[in-house]
């Protein structure tokens, strides 16, 4: 009886954790939405990709309009896709995704303006190869942020103006923004996105953030911006988490060291993963790379009952860890709707079959996704 046991362990999760998200309402047959059961807690989002917000997906485009009230580019707001030549925009994609939050009244997240990855080596190479100096590579930025901050101004609501500027250590990745312009980098493209729209909020995000050197980096980061008067609404905590990473301990800990500064925490890129660990260490590194084996891949024909439940427990735990600091987190977004679509059937190893999501790869409800619903809704009833 597999029931009875993740209705126990959700017992011990709402004694724990004695929250209110769903005011007035109890729970029924029919599950409520994602977005109404935590309505009073904190939004909750989905990371889209542009078969879903065109509505060529239409399953899946139906499914998000139901369960989310905010919605992240997987992609198409990326330099390289959105900026792919030197005088070349491509807003196509990015306008359709900002329509269909517009139209669904959604919290639109813009990802992102400034990264290592997905921006092509144009941005910062001359014609011969050689380096940009640097004030032809900020100018470049500014011109970028510009266009595009710019263009959304007063729609898109929340931007990931940096994204992944630390190096597991803590200390500045060298990426050709640092090794170009230097530390400020992250400073300048603050206050260019701030210029092109005041109202929008700003936020850093990062994976790893839950182990304590990169937190301490982020912490010195955030400090100095504030410090050079540099307008920061909130961080984004990646959370591409394992079965047993990040604890709730560190959760805690890297929750209260944001908030504490004055920071909304955002949880940005949600999923766990099953699979076996291809790497050691938690690290969301997108360049990792490792060769698909049966041992890697080992539930091609669908997740064995004892994996979703564990999955739909340890799901539990992070809401009910969410939920316990629902005052100082204002979204969680998870990266992707449904297992079918999520960027771990790719990475770090190519072609396995990943159930990281609360959405199977019908478009179905998971234990995981009642499980999270159940935490909400008993906490009501308790
Ligand atoms: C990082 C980025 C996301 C995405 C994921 C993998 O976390 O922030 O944009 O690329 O990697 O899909």
């Amino acid at each position: 009886m597999k029931l009875p046991l993740v209705l126990l362990s959700f017992a011990t999760l709402l004694l724990a954790n004695p929250s209110v998200c769903l005011p007035g309402e109890a729970a029924s047959s029919t599950s409520p939405s994602l977005k109404e059961a935590f309505k009073d807690c904190f939004l909750i989002g989905a990371a889209l990709n542009e078969s879903q917000f065109t509505g060529r997906d239409a399953r899946a485009a139906a499914l998000i309009k139901k369960q989310f009230d905010s919605i992240t580019p997987e992609n198409v707001l990326k330099w390289g896709l959105v900026h792919p030549q030197p005088d070349t925009y491509d807003f196509g994609p990015a306008d359709r995704y900002v329509e269909f939050g517009q139209s669904n009244g959604m919290f639109i997240i813009g990802h992102t303006l400034i990264w290592h990855s997905q921006t092509p080596h144009w941005v910062f190479h001359n014609a011969d190869g050689s380096l940009l100096t640097r004030d032809a590579l900020v100018t470049r930025m500014r011109e970028h942020i510009t266009t595009v901050v710019g263009r959304y101004r007063g729609r898109v609501k929340g931007w990931d103006v940096v994204n992944e500027a630390l190096d597991e250590d803590g200390t500045m990745r060298s990426n050709y923004w640092m090794r170009i312009i230097g530390p400020d980098y992250v400073q300048k493209a603050f206050e260019f996105a701030h210029a092109a729209d005041p109202a929008a909020q700003l936020y850093y995000n990062d994976y790893s953030l839950e182990n304590e050197p990169k937190r301490e980096g982020a912490l010195r980061l955030i400090k100095a911006l504030k410090a050079a008067g540099v307008h920061i609404t909130g961080i984004g905590v990646q959370s591409h988490d394992k079965m047993d990473w990040p604890t709730a301990q560190q959760l805690d800990a890297t929750i209260d060291s944001f908030a504490n500064e004055g920071l909304k925490v955002m949880i940005t890129e949600l999923d766990v993963d099953v699979l076996p660990a291809a790497f050691r260490g938690p690290s969301a590194e997108t360049s990792l790379n490792a060769k698909l084996t049966k041992d890697l891949n080992p539930y091609t024909n669908g997740l064995p009952e004892s994996v979703q439940q564990a999955l739909a427990k340890r799901y539990a735990e992070l809401f009910s860890t969410f939920l316990k600091h629902r005052h100082q987190i204002a979204r969680v977004t998870f990266w992707g709707v449904t297992d079918g679509n999520s960027w771990l059937n790719n990475w770090p190893v190519r072609g396995r079959t990943s159930y990281p999501l609360l959405f199977d790869r019908e478009g179905h409800p998971k234990p995981a996704f009642d499980a999270v619903i159940g935490l909400a809704t008993r906490a009501h009833l308790e």
